[in-house]
């Protein structure tokens, strides 16, 4: 298992290139399963998460071609030879769950695995299933698979979120591309994502309404036809290389980045102190010398602090010369990364979805260990800032998510190495 070693305290100068956005992407392939023609997806990341989905569609009876060493896939489901999400793919990968509603949209059929809990929570997926069985969907759980049935076809419903859901709206919102009929999402998640979700379906043919707004209109079509779709930029890997040069010190051009895709990190980051300018290419980040200022995050639904900074955000917080609070809303378990902050030094009590960080307190390197995406963020964000070595094991957790970081915050002069093992 490949670790990775950071000697903290080198000041960062430098720019990062931000690649596609790996949630969107895992929303997009499976958009492929609604038509026979295929579906060309450019700017994807090279991830662990995109070889799974991929595994996923093949397994499914798609055709993938990766193109551009990898940066695009051509992903062709002219015949569907296999209705079944199996356990043994769906375990590793909850977004797997994704391919339920256009499969049950084109075929009327479909069985899929139900994902387990996770790492940062239970995270179950009844409002992607009683979505689908508003939209007539006859659904049976046996043996730990959702079987679906539809035989004569989706119909439109009004579909009311009792809470916000990414997930759940870009499932139901890709099976009522083909439902008959309207189907309304109210109290739909309004994610980057979701817009681009809906920005590549249209390019298909489906007629929606309002994605970036609380309610989507979709209007059932009789059929969908390929399309090329650009991915949008990584709003989680842009914002978790805009807080390293809070942390460390320093100035970093993020090539790519959209002040429109980081509004709310922006505030902060501000408020705590760093500045945030525009440029032709993107965004710079900088602090030079200054003390970082104590910040309070609520982490909410797109528009608000994204729960996939937070532990990003907790690591910058430990530097900031008074105490922080960050309440988490969105998932139960996401605080993983606090005891291993703590064994570098840092101080932050937990208690409940809030967490309280006291600073700032010196981080001295240490060996450390991932517990899932995010939080191995956050770890080598402390480690930037931390004396002496750190090393993070487990990182084929941040290896799902983040394409080559070691190597683009080495080029901005981190001291920051892969140990392979
Ligand atoms: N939830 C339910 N029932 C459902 C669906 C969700 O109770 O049927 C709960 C979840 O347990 C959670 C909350 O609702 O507490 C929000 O979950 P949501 O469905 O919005 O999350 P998701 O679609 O499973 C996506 C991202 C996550 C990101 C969340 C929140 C993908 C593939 N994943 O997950 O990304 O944290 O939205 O923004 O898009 C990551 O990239 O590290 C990651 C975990």
């Amino acid at each position: 298992m490949d670790s990775i070693a950071i000697t903290g305290g080198a000041a960062l100068s430098g720019e990062i290139e931000i690649g596609g956005a790996k949630n969107a992407c895992l929303a997009l392939m499976p958009a492929a399963l609604l038509t026979a023609e295929p579906l060309t997806l450019t700017n994807c990341p090279r991830l662990a998460d995109i070889a799974t989905m991929r595994a996923l569609l093949e397994s499914l009876g798609c055709e993938i071609a990766a193109l551009r060493e990898g940066r695009a896939l051509a992903i062709a489901a002219e015949r569907i030879a296999n209705r079944t999400a199996h356990y043994d793919i769906v375990r590793k990968m909850r977004a797997s769950i994704l391919v339920l509603g256009p499969l049950l949209a084109r075929e009327g059929a479909a069985v899929v695995s139900l994902p387990g809990g996770c790492a940062i929570g239970a995270r179950p997926v009844d409002l992607h299933l009683s979505g689908l069985e508003k939209m007539g969907a006859t659904l049976a759980l046996r043996e730990g698979y959702v079987h679906a049935e539809a035989p004569g076809g989706l119909k439109g419903a009004r579909i009311e979120f009792p809470f916000v859901s990414v997930g759940a709206t870009e499932n139901l919102m890709m099976a009522a591309t083909l439902a008959k009929g309207t189907t309304t999402l109210c109290n739909a998640a309004r994610e980057p994502e979701i817009v681009d979700l809906a920005r590549c379906l249209r390019a298909m043919g489906a007629m929606i309404d309002g994605a970036g707004s609380e309610t989507i209109t979709i209007e059932g079509v009789d059929g969908l036809h390929g399309a090329t779709h650009r991915v949008i930029a990584d709003r989680i890997e842009l914002g978790t290389y805009m807080i390293a040069p809070a942390i460390a010190g320093g100035e970093v051009e993020l090539i790519g980045g959209e002040r429109a895709l980081a509004r709310a990190l922006i505030g902060a980051l501000e408020a705590a102190g760093a500045t945030v300018e525009d440029t032709p290419r993107g965004l710079r980040v900088s602090r030079n010398g200054g003390a970082l200022r104590p910040v309070h995050i609520d982490t909410a639904p797109y528009p608000g602090f994204p729960t996939d900074l937070q532990a990003q955000m907790m690591s910058l917080m430990t530097q900031a010369e008074g105490d922080s609070v960050i309440h988490e809303t969105i998932f139960e378990n996401r605080f993983m990364h606090v005891p291993e902050l703590a064994r570098m030094g840092a101080d932050v009590a937990v208690q409940g979805g809030e967490a309280r960080v006291r600073g700032r307190t010196p981080l001295r390197g240490a060996p450390v260990m991932a517990s899932d995406l995010r939080a191995s963020a956050g770890l080598i964000l402390a480690a930037l800032a931390a004396e002496g070595e750190t090393v993070v094991s487990r990182v084929y957790h941040l290896d799902r998510g983040y394409e080559r970081l070691e190597a683009k915050l080495a080029a901005c002069g981190a001291r920051i190495e892969r140990i392979r093992g």
